[in-house]
């Protein structure tokens, strides 16, 4: 099945239940899942946060050890913080910003029990209002996947007006590859929109490649055959037929893998501002 198009036990196949997927997160949802309550009436409770890795991203780190960081730092959509801490302790100066409130919260504790100092706040990343001219460096960990196209134009224009001349934004999102025949759960980007989007806001793309990014299985737990029939119906069906297949996926693997952590299909992208 590796490197192959495998099917999702109906005649789609994972390329098509992939391109087909238009299904978005929204910023309730996310603060639900940090506060772990459902994300809609009847699902069951999370059984944790998929992202939470309580650890920087490996590719980060390797990135900030052959100096891709520098100057003023922004972690935008930085979630439980792991990365922004992981940059502070390692001397850079780190805002991180997330619109989930109870992300914050959790990643200042986390900061203050990791002893360093990371200007954690609440904000909307299609709505910089505040920040203008600040910013060296952007980090975007699995942040850009979540937004709609018309939302990733704002970002990307709002990015564009909080830094200065000559930063650079690394970006890593959902691409439609896939790592050992596992798929982006829900909303892949394709590396054309990235190209546009991005170049239409005053973005010059340096590098733009296949990636890997850490995830916890043990955090999709709610996906799938879990979720209750009433719910399911509520979602896209190939939605639903892509987290299933993801989650079965997961469990046929379950004894292979390192504590819960699972190489999901990402993109990287090394951009700069053009002045
Ligand atoms: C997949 S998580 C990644 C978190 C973190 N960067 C990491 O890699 O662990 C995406 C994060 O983006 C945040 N987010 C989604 N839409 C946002 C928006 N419009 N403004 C700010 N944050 C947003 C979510 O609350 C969530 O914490």
């Amino acid at each position: 099945m590796i490197g192959e198009t495998a099917t999702c036990g109906d005649a789609r196949t994972l390329d098509e239940v992939t391109t087909q997927n238009t299904f978005q997160p929204n910023p309730d949802s996310f603060d639900k899942l940090y506060r772990g309550e459902p994300a809609v009436e009847g699902a069951p409770k999370p059984t944790g946060v998929p992202w939470d890795i309580r650890a920087a991203q490996p590719r980060l780190m390797e990135l900030e050890a052959l100096g891709g960081i520098s100057g003023e730092v922004l972690d935008i959509g930085c979630g439980l913080g792991d990365n922004a801490i992981f940059l502070a302790s390692r001397g850079h100066s780190v805002t991180a910003l997330d619109g989930s409130p109870a992300a914050i919260e959790q990643a200042r504790d986390r900061a203050g029990k990791a002893g360093v100092s990371v200007n954690f706040n609440v904000a909307d990343a299609t709505n910089l209002t505040g920040y203008d001219g600040r910013f060296d460096t952007v980090v975007d960990s699995a942040l850009y996947h979540c937004l709609e196209p018309d939302g990733r134009h704002a970002y990307a224009a709002g990015l564009y007006r909080a830094t200065r001349p000559g930063a650079r934004w690394h970006l890593y999102c959902f691409s439609d590859a896939e790592v050992n025949g596992l798929v982006a759960p829900i909303g892949s980007v394709s590396e054309s929109s990235i190209r546009d989007t991005l170049t239409a806001n005053g973005w010059r793309i340096d590098f733009l490649g296949p990636t890997t990014y850490l995830a916890s299985a043990g955090g999709f737990g709610s996906l799938g055959e879990s979720v209750p029939p009433e719910v399911a119906d509520q979602m896209p069906p190939e939605v639903h037929e892509q987290m299933a297949d993801l989650r079965r996926r997961f469990d046929v693997i379950a004894d292979l893998l390192d504590g819960d952590r699972v190489h999901l299909p990402f993109t990287v992208v090394h951009a700069h501002r053009v002045d």
